[in-house]
């Protein structure tokens, strides 16, 4: 999820670096808006290096080397991406502004171009936040849905104590998570996710894989992190980054991924196996290469152990296990038989011979598969939404496990 920070111009412009910070943390990727006066007291340069973006500090691309038109385009890419707005120090001038729909520069444009939620922290001198015109301002903005994490009493920078001093970034960054649904319905549970493919060696430089680009894992475990969960992630060599979790383990074959996960198993309450596995490995691995001269070689390929079925002999009372299945045709039939044989909490079918689902999309088309015999069939998504289906699921399943255990 995208959230721009507006810094506008106020001795706590550098509580703003820290809300950056823990913004992250969650996993939202942070846009910082600047207004000129922001800038007389930190540099866009800080919040270019905490976000990992250019900061928009005009309507213009000033001091960006960009043309007006790219830049213009960048900002109402901006308005639509983002899917919350908070403003934090939201000064006097900014919230007056606000109420009466001014935009005169690029953070008060952005207020209005945005259907996102917004939230404002505000801070000031305590007579200008104690004034009237101040909170009527408030009091429109508030009307209009505007959320407001009030400022806090103490110590002002101009020397007079009482409220106007910016809630603690702890606050507003709660605000923030509150507004956008981000839940910690997953604390106390260890997951233990796999993701990507393996590769089976055939000799010293070949391999048999298969396309999956590790996506649909990783987006497991970025949303069990970010809604609370330990997360331990065991991968094959995926294309892509991991997220951050607590425990990452890189592993090729299937038979390293199936000791990973034996390893960790204890630990887990939850297991999310993502991974595409190879059923199959050669039986022989050549240490050398294998010559051309020797002629085309016959491969004999020996099973792979059934990582899945194997976690679900073993299974502890209420560790929960979620299957994946990647079907090209009878895909409904195909997922339940698996979800059956392997005794499983829940498998998510896919059907990978469709366009926007399956490996190396950001999309998938799946369906939800229960041992009672329901089914959900979910619309085409992101990955991460999948993730977030798949998890509301966990949470409800784990609601029943508690309730059945008293
Ligand atoms: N899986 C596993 N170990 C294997 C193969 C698969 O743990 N050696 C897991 C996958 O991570 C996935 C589920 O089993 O969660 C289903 O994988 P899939 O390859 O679709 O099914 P298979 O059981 O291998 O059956 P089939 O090849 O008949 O489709």
């Amino acid at each position: 999820m995208r959230v721009a920070l507006g810094v506008s111009g106020g001795i706590a412009a550098y509580k703003a670096a820290e809300l950056v910070r823990l913004l992250q943390d969650k996993g939202l990727d942070v846009e910082v808006v600047m207004t000129r006066n922001a800038r007389e007291f930190i540099t866009p340069l800080t919040f270019a290096a905490l976000s990992g973006h250019k900061v928009i500090t005009g309507m213009f691309g000033e001091a960006q080397g960009s043309s007006n038109l790219e830049s213009a385009i960048e900002h109402i890419a901006v308005a639509q991406s983002i899917d919350a707005f908070v403003i934090a120090p939201a000064t006097a001038n900014v919230l007056a502004k606000m109420a009466h729909g001014i935009a005169d520069d690029f953070l008060t444009t952005l207020c209005l171009a945005t259907k996102a939620p917004l939230i404002v922290a505000p801070a000031m001198n305590v007579n200008m936040w104690e004034h009237a015109a101040t909170q009527e301002n408030l009091e429109t903005l508030r009307n209009r849905g505007v959320r407001v994490v009030d400022p806090g009493e103490g110590y002002l920078a101009c020397g007079m104590t009482g409220a106007g001093r910016l809630a603690s970034p702890e606050c507003i960054a709660q605000a923030v998570f509150e507004t956008l649904g981000l839940r910690e319905d997953l604390k106390g549970e260890t997951v233990l996710v796999t993701a990507g493919p393996t590769e089976e060696p055939l000799d010293a430089v070949r391999y048999i894989s298969n396309r999956s680009s590790g996506k649909m894992g990783y987006a497991l475990a970025e949303v069990s992190r970010r809604r609370g969960a330990r997360v331990l992630l065991v991968s094959g060599p995926a294309r892509t980054e991991p997220p951050a979790v607590a425990g990452l383990e890189r592993v090729r074959t299937a038979e390293e991924m199936a000791q990973a996960v034996f390893r960790h198993l204890e630990e887990a309450t939850v297991v999310l196996m993502a991974a595409a596995v190879a059923d199959f490995r050669p039986a022989e691995v050549s240490s050398g290469k294998i010559k051309k001269q020797q002629g085309a070689p016959v491969v004999k390929l020996e099973p792979t152990v059934d990582i899945l079925a194997e976690i679900a002999r073993r299974r502890r009372e209420a560790q929960l296990i979620v299957g994946f299945a990647a079907e090209a045709d009878h895909v409904v039939e195909n997922a339940a038989a698996k979800l059956r044989a392997k005794r499983l909490d829940l498998i998510v079918a896919n059907d990978v011979s469709q366009d926007g689902a399956g490996f190396d999309v950001d999309t998938n088309i799946v369906t939800l598969l229960f041992p009672d015999g329901r089914k959900k069939a979910l619309e085409k998504m992101r990955k991460l939404d999948v993730a977030n289906r798949v998890l509301d699921e966990v949470v409800e399943l784990r609601k029943r496990t508690v309730t059945s255990d008293k």
